[in-house]
């Protein structure tokens, strides 16, 4: 499993297919059925009860199933229906419905079919969504399922078995059009663990050299071409911010640029992806206290989220230029390392006066951002785990977005509501920026705690001239503190579905 991932594949044990026939045609051993918590009368499916032998009616009148989100009733079927078993699976209130519930809904059938060992599974599609986003979120769920996040456990500690075969099923759908939304979801969701895989891994496995490598195994077998800078091209460049945070550390940094350039595709627009790729945040000489630290090792999701989208938008050819830069270092308190006071250079010319080490994503964008600009990105998007200060004011729930364009930050906030990662938009007012004042750089490098997600995008705005760019705090969204029904503990591939969406966009403006 390990040597599979990192060779860049990413597939999944089970065997997608897709269903347009009858329900009750549906030849698996275990058939998950969607409920609405507020249409328990099970109405629109006919004979389903009966093919229980009353076993789900029962079941309700009992009150063993209300439809909320995550419960399920299982029963034999014994009647006409070919599946073995149904699991009535509850989605919650049908208003409340929405991309993200029907994912997390499919997500935690997957785990359910797990727990019993089943050979097929199927999920039928049912109303409330656009039929092909909803066939799509499911076979997204229930490929985000398949994600291990006990890669280094041993292997017979695992709890039952992946279904060799799983059915997303639309009755009376169009057979094509389902096929196609059923591959995408499998390769969006397979997308999103790729991320998750790599986040996942520990500082001492995923050095900067060795990120650089699984980025570029990962992009090229999607047909992608991938540039890896080492540090002697990193200093031709003169990326003195990027080496700056790399200095106190034995790893040497790596930039890694991914291009997504298809034959045909327009010249412009060109989606310039830049993600932070710092594989582990010690804090440096500003040391982070020992509490939690060791989650920093996730600290290149965004740059994860960003190669894992990269490849995904390849692998569905589309017909779009979009190039990826991930600045790649570690932040460590060795004898080399910045000091607090020190004055560093950025590629572009700007000096920047370093008042907390630990706040070095900001550094690392603020080279990639100039050297993305540099290879043509007419539209820009970065994804960080960037502030604590971010996870204070938006919490787990939602990503933060800012950005220099109103036009742009709405484009992005569409195509995460379309894809189901929540963002929601905090201001860049230019009050705001007084507080990066150096008095011997251009700016400093800590702006204090008030407002701290808003300095830090305010520091990446500094480098980024006048063309549509975004930023996405990803700090409290990237990792997950508790495992919930639809997920595990750890990585959650957050900004993957977003970064696939948006590239899938029309840009303009
Ligand atoms: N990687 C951290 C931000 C972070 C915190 C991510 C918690 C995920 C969870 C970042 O490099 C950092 O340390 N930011 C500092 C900035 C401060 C020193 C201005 C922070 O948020 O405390
Ligand atoms: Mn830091
Ligand atoms: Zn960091």
């Amino acid at each position: 499993m390990i040597a599979g991932r990192m060779s860049g594949q990413a597939a999944g044990p089970s065997k997608f297919a897709s269903s347009t026939g009858r329900i009750d045609e549906i030849d698996v051993d275990l058939l998950f059925v969607p409920v609405f918590q507020d249409e328990l009368d099970l109405r629109d499916l006919p004979g389903v009860d009966e093919a229980t032998g009353g076993d789900i009616a029962r079941g309700i009148a009992a009150g063993a199933f209300r439809g909320k989100l995550y419960q399920s009733l299982t029963s034999r079927l014994t009647g006409r229906w070919k599946a073995r078993a149904v699991s009535l699976v509850g989605i919650g209130r049908r208003r409340l419905l929405d991309v993200e519930r029907m994912r997390r809904a499919a997500a935690a059938c997957s785990y359910l079919a797990r727990a019993r060992s089943v050979e097929s599974a199927g999920f039928v599609v049912r109303d409330g969504l656009d039929p092909m986003v909803a066939v799509q979120a499911v076979a997204d769920g229930l490929s985000a399922a398949e994600f291990d996040a006990g890669v280094y456990k041993r292997r017979d500690d695992v709890e039952g078995s992946f279904p060799q075969r799983v059915v997303v099923a639309l009755p009376d759908g169009d057979a094509a059009r389902v096929s196609q939304a059923t591959a995408r979801g499998r390769l969006i969701g397979e997308s999103a663990n790729v991320a998750r895989y790599l986040s996942n891994e520990p500082g001492n496995v995923l050095t900067p050299a060795e990120f650089a490598a699984r980025v570029s195994a990962v992009c090229t077998a999607a047909g992608l071409d991938v540039d890896v800078l080492d540090e002697s091209r990193i200093a031709a460049l003169n990326m003195g911010l990027l080496l700056g945070v790399s200095r106190g550390s034995a790893e040497a940094p790596r930039l890694a640029v991914i291009r997504h350039d298809p034959p045909g595709a327009p010249r412009t627009p060109v989606l310039g992806l830049v993600g932070k790729g710092v594989t582990f945040d010690s804090g440096g000489i500003s040391i982070k206290p020992a509490d939690g630290m060791e989650r920093m090792k996730g600290d290149m999701a965004g740059g994860a989220a960003v190669a894992a989208a990269l490849r995904a938008l390849a692998l569905l050819n589309t017909p779009r230029r979009v190039i990826g830069v991930i600045p790649m270092t570690e932040n460590m308190p060795g004898g080399r390392a910045t000091r607090p006071g020190d004055v560093l250079t950025g590629a572009g010319g700007k000096t920047v006066e370093i008042i907390n080490t630990d706040a070095e994503g900001r550094l690392i964008l603020g080279d990639a951002l100039w050297y993305a600009q540099q290879l043509g990105a007419t539209h820009m998007v970065d994804v960080a785990t960037l502030t604590g200060a971010c996870m204070v004011a938006l919490g787990r729930t939602a990503s933060g977005l800012f950005g220099n364009s109103d036009a742009w930050i709405q484009t992005v906030r569409a195509a995460a509501d379309r894809a189901g990662d929540r963002v929601w938009p905090l201001p860049l007012f230019d009050e705001y920026r007084d507080q990066l004042h150096s008095d011997i750089a251009d700016l400093m490098n800590s702006g204090g705690r008030p407002g701290g997600a808003i300095t830090a995008a305010w520091f990446l705005r500094e480098f980024v001239d006048d063309r549509p760019w975004a930023h996405l705090d990803i700090a409290g969204t990237a990792w997950a503190e508790e495992r919930k029904p639809h997920q595990p503990k750890g990585a959650t591939g957050v900004a993957v579905r977003l970064l696939i969406e948006l590239g899938s966009t029309d840009v303009r403006d």
